[in-house]
């Protein structure tokens, strides 16, 4: 496996730069290469079979593309569809949802831990699985918060309206004395200061993008996959900027919304941003 090839990402659509940027973060001398399912958005609401479906779509396209390792961001996708996705590449895959329950299950000290989430994730309860798996005793109490990605996406992350809505979804959650809180979908890490409002500052927040993110940094460690600097050229560092042309960006849909929400998520939209048809990858599908 080449070590110089990027590391794939893919969303549903723009939340996914929440993980990118952690990754980015994390990871300074790598490249990556994300696709956003922006046509087929959400994919909360969605059956396990379509979610599948998309899900092997995307990552089959990545894959062909030339990538070294794939992280599905997405939590829905990363909860319904890793099995599915892990037959049809060719490379390692890593979910958000294992990090995200094991940084939980360190952070928390009573056992009690809250899950947010689309519809389809907390119905699969794969955070709790994941979680009982780590801690048999720990308790889980999930919630799904479908109006929080729209409330990002919309740019009222710090608004009344989401101060609300956030007090109703996260009522029953701050009743049940939870000590730590996994934001379990793509877009809460925008909305992370007004559910610490709303649930108080003595509850830890975890960012499964970023859990995810340490993750990848040992894998790549791990088998030996890591870029050995950020020089392009005869070993000269280049300076990393969030969404700068080392790192390309595909869309299914409306290329231009994306660069917008980019903008207001990152403070950059993608220098190199491509609108792309993935229909019948999984026809690819061999295995
Ligand atoms: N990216 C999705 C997730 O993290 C949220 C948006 C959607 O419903 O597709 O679950």
């Amino acid at each position: 496996m080449n070590r110089e090839l990027p590391i794939g990402i893919f969303d549903s659509g723009v939340g996914g730069l929440t993980v990118y940027r952690a990754l980015h973060a994390a990871l300074p001398n790598e490249h990556f290469v994300y696709l956003g399912d922006t046509a087929r958005i959400p994919y909360g609401t969605k059956s396990l079979a379509t979610v599948e479906r998309y899900a092997v779509e995307n990552s089959r396209f990545l894959d062909t593309r030339g990538i070294k390792l794939l992280v599905v961001a997405c939590n829905t996708a990363s909860a319904l569809a890793l099995p599915a996705i892990r037959k049809c590449v060719g490379v390692d895959v890593i979910g958000v949802i294992e990090p995200g329950a094991n940084a939980a299950v360190a952070a928390t000290t009573k056992g009690r831990i809250g899950v947010i989430a689309t519809e389809a994730t907390v119905q699969s309860g794969a955070y709790s699985k994941a979680i009982a798996r780590l801690d048999k005793n720990a308790q889980v109490i999930e919630t799904a918060c479908p109006l929080f990605v729209s409330l990002a996406e919309e740019g009222w992350a710090d608004s009344d309206e989401a101060r609300s809505i956030a007090a109703k979804y996260l009522k029953d959650i701050k009743q049940s004395d939870v000590d730590t809180l996994v934001l379990g979908c793509t877009h809460y890490p925008i909305l992370r200061s007004v559910i610490q409002e709303t649930l108080g500052k003595e509850v830890r927040l975890i960012d499964s993008g970023e859990a995810t993110a340490l993750y990848v940094v040992t894998m790549l460690e791990t088998k030996d996959l890591a870029r050995r600097d950020g020089g392009e050229a005869a070993g000269v560092a280049r300076e990393r900027r969030l969404c700068d042309d080392l790192d390309h960006f595909y869309v299914t849909d409306a290329a231009a919304r994306f660069a917008r929400v980019a903008e207001r998520f990152l403070g950059s939209a993608p220098s190199s941003l491509e609108a792309v048809e993935i229909w019948g990858q999984d026809e690819l599908c061999a295995k």
